[in-house]
């Protein structure tokens, strides 16, 4: 196992750092020449029928369910067709009315999640094409659905799952890019978004270059007993997947909440001992994230902003910010979980939790 760290503390972290990687392989090959839109092979499914679908199923747990809440985001933005997201575990017993041109989606890094397994078998039992994403060649789920794509993010060995979560986005935006394309999604705006997948990777490692910024944030905030992770948007799901690496590795209760939805009920938290890391990038929502984290500065709660734009932040807003590189809506969920995931690391490294292998959890859970 020394070895394959090379010059890593931990597999979480060499996996945090492998990311640029994990999406070069994630997109190698699955771009159009024209570069207008994606070309997915694997999916095995005609372009006919996927004029017909009128509606996706995205199913998943944990952090693959996390990635199925970004998807629901670019899916229904850029090909304009509704999207559910179930918890796989849910899925099985909700017994939910599927319309007949319902597409399943299931996500799974290992492929072998048993909730998602027979969320799979359930859809299938009922007649509907499923299709799934895995990092696992071979695995029961790839084998099992009737056509899929791979991640090739490489292993993933830190139970926390960081690489293949956001190598599950960047798949999940190629297959809104794809579905767009053959709906009303311009030519124009297809070259736009798959520019901005081209310029991701650089993105990934200016945003890693901020890893000392937030070792630092880390130190100082790593004895606070709760946190509050807030976002607007597709960076929601992204607020909930800052708030479950935290638990998971650190073992610090937190929670992520829609920003705005924080006056009906986690405002209450809000107290010098409960830091709320904020989502604040160009756009819309900007100024509304903003007031947001005057509220909590109001009622003493530390702020840790995320943003694209340090310059615009005025001063005392903040008591710490982690600055962020411009990215397009597309892909700036892939860009704003990067430093979520090193202030999960750190803390946890603070702590001295064993953050590869943290107490009750499993990489992959094949009972139910
Ligand atoms: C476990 C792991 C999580 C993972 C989840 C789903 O709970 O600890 O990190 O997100 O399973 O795993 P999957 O392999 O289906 O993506």
């Amino acid at each position: 196992e020394t070895a394959e760290l090379g010059s890593y503390k931990h597999f979480m972290e060499k996996e945090i750092f492998e990311q640029r990687k994990a999406i070069e392989n994630a997109i190698r090959g699955r771009l159009s020449d024209d570069q207008s839109t994606a070309v997915l092979n694997g999916l095995n499914i005609t372009a006919n029928e996927l004029r017909s679908i009128d509606r996706i199923l995205l199913c998943a747990c944990g952090t693959a369910w996390h990635a199925c809440l970004v998807a629901e985001y670019l899916i229904e933005r850029y090909a304009r067709i509704p999207v559910e997201v179930e918890y796989a575990s849910e899925f099985r017993y909700r017994n939910p009315p599927l319309d007949k041109n319902t597409l399943v989606f299931v996500i799974s890094q290992s492929g072998e999640t048993i909730d998602t397994l027979e969320a799979l078998r359930e859809s299938k039992r009922k007649g509907f094409k499923t299709l799934a994403i895995t990092n696992v060649v071979g695995s029961t789920i790839a084998r099992e659905s009737d056509g899929g794509l791979y991640q090739y993010s490489g292993k993933e060995i830190g139970v926390a799952s960081t690489k293949a979560f956001t190598s599950q986005i960047i798949i999940m935006l190629l297959v809104a890019l794809y579905l767009g394309r053959m709906r009303d999604l311009s030519f124009a705006d297809g070259k736009e978004i798959v520019s901005a997948i081209k310029a991701l990777p650089d993105l990934i490692d200016e945003t890693l270059k901020q890893a000392d910024v937030v070792r630092k944030i880390a130190k100082k905030y790593s004895k606070f007993p709760d946190f509050l992770f807030l976002g607007r948007l597709e960076e929601y799901p992204i607020a909930l997947e800052g708030a479950l690496k935290l638990k998971e590795i650190s073992y610090i209760h937190a929670e992520g909440y829609p920003a705005a939805e924080m006056k009906h009920g986690p405002i209450a938290l809000v107290c010098p001992e409960c830091p709320a890391v904020i989502f604040a990038n160009q756009g819309e929502i900007f100024q509304k994230v903003i007031s947001n984290a005057k509220e909590i500065g109001a009622r003493k709660g530390p702020v840790i902003l995320i943003t694209d734009s340090p310059d615009e932040i005025e001063s005392g807003l903040a008591d710490d910010v982690i600055a962020i590189p411009k990215a397009h809506d597309a892909v700036r969920t892939i860009i704003d979980t990067i430093p979520i995931q090193l202030l999960a690391y750190y803390i946890a490294v603070e702590r001295g939790c064993d953050v590869d292998k943290p107490r009750n959890l499993a990489k992959s859970v094949t009972v139910e």
